[in-house]
């Protein structure tokens, strides 16, 4: 357990001290959601265009307030506890617990449609405020159960042990309470929407353009420092440092057995980390659930293309949209992925194992879009397949890169993973021993050697 300075209030007792924590979290976000229903009026009544930077960074908020402050609700020390203790509370406990799950996927859908009543003003404007007003609402009635109804049962039937290990299971560095390092990030983004939020309502008013700042590419949305990650007993990454920039392809070159799948599957978190520390988005990843990690826009095409062989080309591809429902908005994206993948399309109702190697690839990759990607990891695409599908698919990941998605590509084809990389690494035996731009790696000499055959 890592040690913490005194909190105020710790002087009470531990019950005291964990419900007066949750009650000043549920009272921070609350005054969000007030904010929120000002904006919306603001829309409404007064026809003005939404600030999309600012309700983005509330969105964010949110988001970042139910998978840190709650992450993994089931887990909660508090609802488990509960629930064993007064098992009449377990379903009560389960729906909440269920409602973070569609909270997520709401946002990702409110997110959705604020782009498009942007986009689309006036005409978006409608779909847009209902879908928040049912939002606000929905997690307001959410905040009344566990204040009415959870605190109160958990006051009777929790002692001052089981609060005291409620406490110490929230005590680690980066509970937004209890913890430095997230409470700063928490604050920063708090920070940022009390800059935005104009005048009138109580905020700042800070100016800014209306328009979303476009990515910039030199900015990191991915940052793993000190990366150790073994299976059992054995080893596999040793203090490993990479980093990846918005909007970069990020070449993995190595030999076999060097670590590479392991490192992927860390970021996407199907490997537990030992050690270390990764930041995605500059949010601590370490944290955060696999499944989530794929609605925060990780998202993984794992070695030998791993698709459902016994299911149709359609139902993998819907498959990959798993996190975000079958909204019609799902629907159009699988139309636009039988647009960009035409052989897809016409092999829509054919089992995918039926596919040859290059077809399930591109099914692969298919179907990681379909989760809407931010950062794409991409295992080996060119593994077996002729040279001149091969050439295909470097060139659909290229087309990607020009979408905006940023890539993390591992490929023991190194001369034309590198050349089509922004910046690249030579991983050897779980650590990194080169590092360089593309070009850089394509001319050192150890590379050429090792890995490129000259
Ligand atoms: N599930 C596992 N259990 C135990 N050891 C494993 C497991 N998976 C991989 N390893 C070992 O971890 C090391 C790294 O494996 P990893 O698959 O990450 O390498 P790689 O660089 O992806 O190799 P390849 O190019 O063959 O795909 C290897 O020594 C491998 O034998
Ligand atoms: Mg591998």
């Amino acid at each position: 357990m890592s040690e913490h300075k005194t909190e105020p209030g710790a002087s009470y007792p531990p019950s005291e001290q964990a419900i007066r924590a949750i009650v000043q979290e549920h009272q921070s976000l609350w005054r969000i959601l007030d904010l929120l229903d000002q904006l919306l009026s603001d829309m409404n009544v007064n026809e003005q265009r939404p600030d999309e930077r600012l309700l983005s960074t509330i969105f964010d908020y949110i988001q970042y307030f139910s998978a840190r402050v709650h992450t993994t609700p089931t887990d909660i020390e508090l609802y488990r506890r509960l629930g064993e203790k007064s098992p009449e509370t377990v379903p009560l406990l389960d729906k909440l617990a269920e409602g973070y799950v569609i909270g997520h996927e709401k946002l990702q859908e409110l997110r959705s449609c604020l782009a498009s009543c942007i986009e689309r003003w006036p005409e978006g404007r409608e779909q847009f405020s209902h879908a928040l007003a049912r939002f606000t609402e929905a997690l307001r009635k959410h905040i009344r159960k566990e204040e009415g109804v959870v605190i109160p049962k958990a006051r009777k039937f929790l002692d001052e042990e089981d609060w005291r290990q409620i406490i110490e299971s929230r005590d680690v560095d980066d509970d937004p309470l209890f913890g430095e390092r997230v409470r700063d990030e928490f604050r920063e983004l708090r920070h940022q929407i009390i800059s935005l939020t104009p005048e009138s309502l109580g905020g700042l008013g800070l100016k800014h353009s209306s328009q979303m700042t476009a990515p910039d590419a030199s900015q990191e949305i991915l940052s793993i420092k000190g990366l150790v990650s073994s299976y059992g007993q054995i080893e596999v990454l040793h203090d490993l440092d990479i980093r990846v920039n918005s909007g970069e392809i990020v070449s993995l070159v190595g030999a076999n057995g060097a670590g590479k799948s392991t490192l992927l599957m860390t970021i996407s978190g199907l490997q537990p980390a030992d050690r270390g520390d990764m930041t995605y988005q500059g949010k601590d990843l370490l944290k955060v659930s696999a499944d989530q990690r794929v609605v925060d826009g990780i998202v993984q095409v794992p070695e030998g293309r791993q698709v459902f062989s016994d299911l149709s080309v359609y139902d993998n591809l819907l498959l990959g949209a798993y996190t975000r429902g079958r909204t019609p908005e799902v629907m159009d994206d699988l139309e636009r992925m039988f647009t960009k993948f035409p052989i897809l399309s016409q092999k829509r109702h054919n089992l995918a194992g039926e596919l040859s190697g290059g077809q399930q690839q591109m099914l692969a990759i298919g179907r990681a879009l379909m989760a809407k990607p931010r950062l794409l990891l991409l295992d080996e695409p060119s593994m077996g397949l002729a040279p001149l599908v091969i050439e295909e698919i470097f060139s659909i990941i290229k087309g990607l890169k020009d979408e905006g998605i940023t890539i993390l590509l591992v490929e023991q084809n190194a001369s034309d993973a590198l050349a089509l990389a922004d910046r690249g690494y030579v991983l050897e035996t779980g650590n990194v021993v080169v590092e360089g731009t593309g070009d850089e790696l394509l001319s050192n000499e150890k590379v050429r050697e090792a890995y490129l055959g000259m």
